[in-house]
């Protein structure tokens, strides 16, 4: 097995991918790449204004789009959109160089942290009920997210330093059983 050097964070949205990643990333001395702001960055839109002008099947062609040219990077830590387990192309592109990792919490924990970002923020959850709507998605989607990969971390009794350790761990620990 060849050594990855990159660690991907995948999970619904709201379980702290973002700021876990960029504590990861500077513990380990990696880069670190949020796959939703280079998505932004190549449309020259926000997330929500390509949901809204182009739909979100286009956004889903960008995530595809750079997750393969992120997937060709080496010593970055990627955090990917809520959605990146919808194509299994995706968890194929980002296992060629990633350790991949699922941060779960609970839909509660979920819903405060969205509301605090401002809903606007995430199309999918911009909706009249946006509780329910967490947990019809979490249910279609715990699949996706069980098969992509056997490292899952429920960070609801964690603080971000403890999942950033937990998360060294595992990575240190596939690192020594590659070869
Ligand atoms: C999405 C999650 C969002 C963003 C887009 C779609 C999803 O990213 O990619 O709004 O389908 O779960 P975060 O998980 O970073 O919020």
């Amino acid at each position: 097995m060849i050594k990855k050097s990159n660690i991907a964070l995948i999970g619904f949205m709201g379980t702290g991918k973002t700021v876990i990643g960029a504590r990861l990333a500077k513990l380990l001395n990696k880069g670190f790449i949020e796959l939703d702001q280079l998505i932004e960055r190549k449309a020259s839109k926000s997330i929500p204004q390509i949901f809204a002008e182009d739909g979100e099947i286009r956004f889903r062609e960008y995530e595809m789009e750079l997750c393969k040219e992120v997937s060709q990077r080496e010593n970055v830590v990627i955090a990917c959109g809520g959605g990146i387990v919808l194509n299994k192309v995706n968890i194929d592109y980002l296992k060629q160089s990633s350790i991949l990792i699922c941060l779960k919490t609970t839909p509660e924990v979920i819903f405060q942290r969205i509301s605090k970002d401002g809903k606007e923020k995430r199309p999918l959850l911009n909706k009249p009920d946006p509780k329910a709507e967490i947990k019809q998605l979490l249910k279609f989607r715990a699949p996706f997210y069980n098969a992509a990969t056997e490292y899952q971390i429920d960070t609801s009794k964690l603080s971000i330093d403890q999942v950033v350790e937990k998360i060294r761990k595992i990575f240190e620990s596939a690192q020594t059983q590659a070869f």
